[in-house]
């Protein structure tokens, strides 16, 4: 790879150790994806937390945080001070909600030490957003802005509602990014690999939540890591769908850009978002798609009786938990059940102003933060059946819970969650 002056004198450790490290795991990644340079970013998404049971054990027998950023960021085995971040970067989602670590099951020593991760990190200019929708709470990236994020939901929103430009990064990658400011240039930072391949005809209304994870959990499969195009569209969708739509896509596939023209910044036209492409591939998705991605997504659930409802995968917009505490205003959740609702913390503190909070919370249900259950390993004790509105999220937690999984409409889980028991349908 090519490096400028400034580049190789990191490189050469002119900038002490940890950029020199953090500079040699940048070519090692760059070279071997073929990248010929590096490109400035001062807009990193990643992670220096201990979020995982694997990192958090290895931050209980190593001695400090550094040991934790040494080994997992800088793969570096050598014990090396983490320095102050040169790019603006941000924490996302983390593994505990420490004002709610008790109802989650987590022991208190887990909640302490992620505690005191955040404050050691935060000196370090990690700024704590603890989100996997860092767009939502002030992280909005402009079009062709070059970041380093991390988070395949996010990446996907990055790129195709933003217009800004990343790869789905690493913990590693967006470690070393944010202490030197650099990304390696290649994939989605190349105007050439933006473009759509498949222009998929819609065939059947696509209209709320629901309706947009389910486009986006069968294109993902179909394209898998290619670049879809959606033509005929019945409903301009708003941010809650186009997020759903790429956290689906980005988890059956592979999905980390896709165009809508007249939606997404860089397809003013089709003909834009096709961008000159000669061999696309042409689609159709119509009711018979849209009923088998409802079928593979309900395809683990058995029994009705459902143990635990989450919704906030990704985490819950303002607007969502207002939707949410509209449906369980005046209603109290089954006995046998639980409710977990998923929110950025600067997010509940709006709904904490605006009373959704105190809505929730006598419905019987509880609006957490900064973590969710796929990624902290957390449910209720007990839980075998589970419901969400989320494709992402029904797509991993059978295979990472060994749980049962309904999936529906924000309706549908709210009804399961006062009812005990799931009645939701496809319509
Ligand atoms: Fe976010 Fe966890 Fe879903 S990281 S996208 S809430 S699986």
């Amino acid at each position: 790879m090519k490096l400028n002056a400034a580049e190789q004198a990191m490189l050469d450790g002119d900038q002490g150790i940890a950029k020199q490290k953090a500079m040699e795991l940048l070519l090692k990644y760059g070279e071997a994806l073929g990248a010929e340079r590096l490109v400035d970013t001062n807009n990193v998404v990643g992670t220096v937390g201990t979020a995982t049971p694997f990192v958090r054990d290895y931050a209980a027998k190593a001695s400090g945080f550094d040991a934790v950023f040494s080994e997992f960021n800088l793969d570096s085995p050598e014990v090396i001070e983490t320095p102050k971040f040169s790019a603006y970067t941000c924490q996302v989602i983390h593994g505990v909600d420490t004002e709610h670590w008790q109802i989650q099951g987590i022991a208190k020593e887990v909640a302490e030490l992620q505690t005191r991760g955040e404050e050691y990190f935060g000196k370090r200019g990690i700024n704590m957003l603890a989100t996997c929708t860092p767009y939502q709470v002030g992280n909005v990236p402009v079009l062709g802005e070059h970041c380093a994020w991390m988070e395949s939901s996010a990446v996907v929103y990055c790129n195709a509602v933003l217009g800004a430009r990343t790869n789905t990064e690493g913990r590693e990658s967006t470690g070393a990014a944010g202490i030197t400011g650099k990304i390696p240039y290649w994939g989605y930072h190349l105007t050439e690999n933006r473009r759509g391949t498949h222009l998929v005809n819609i065939e059947c209304a696509v209209d709320d939540m629901m309706d947009w994870g389910l486009l986006g959990y069968h294109l993902g499969e179909v394209v898998q890591d290619d670049v879809p195009v959606l033509s005929g569209i019945t409903s301009h969708p708003n941010q809650i769908k186009l997020k759903h739509f790429g956290a689906a896509a980005a988890s059956s596939g592979g999905v980390e850009m896709f165009h809508i023209p007249g939606v997404t910044p860089e397809a003013q036209s089709l003909e834009a978002a096709l961008g000159g492409g000669t061999r696309i591939e042409t689609l159709k998705y119509g009711e018979a798609e849209r009923r088998r991605a409802y079928e593979a997504l309900n395809s683990t659930a058995r029994d009705r009786e459902v143990d635990f409802v989450m919704l906030g995968c990704p985490h819950s917009s303002i607007e969502q938990i207002w939707l949410a505490s509209r449906l369980l205003e005046g209603r109290r959740v089954h006995e046998n059940t639980q409710l977990w609702i998923f929110t950025p913390r600067s997010i509940k503190s709006i709904a904490d102003r605006n009373g959704y909070t105190k809505i929730i919370a006598d419905a019987g249900a509880v609006l957490m933060s900064d973590t969710c259950p796929a990624i902290g390993r957390v449910m209720p004790k007990g839980t075998r059946v589970v419901a969400t509105d989320s494709a992402k999220q029904a797509h991993y937690l059978p295979a990472i819970m060994g749980v049962q999984m309904w999936f529906g409409s924000l309706a549908d889980c709210v009804d399961g969650a006062v009812n005990g028991r799931w009645g939701g349908e496809l319509r």
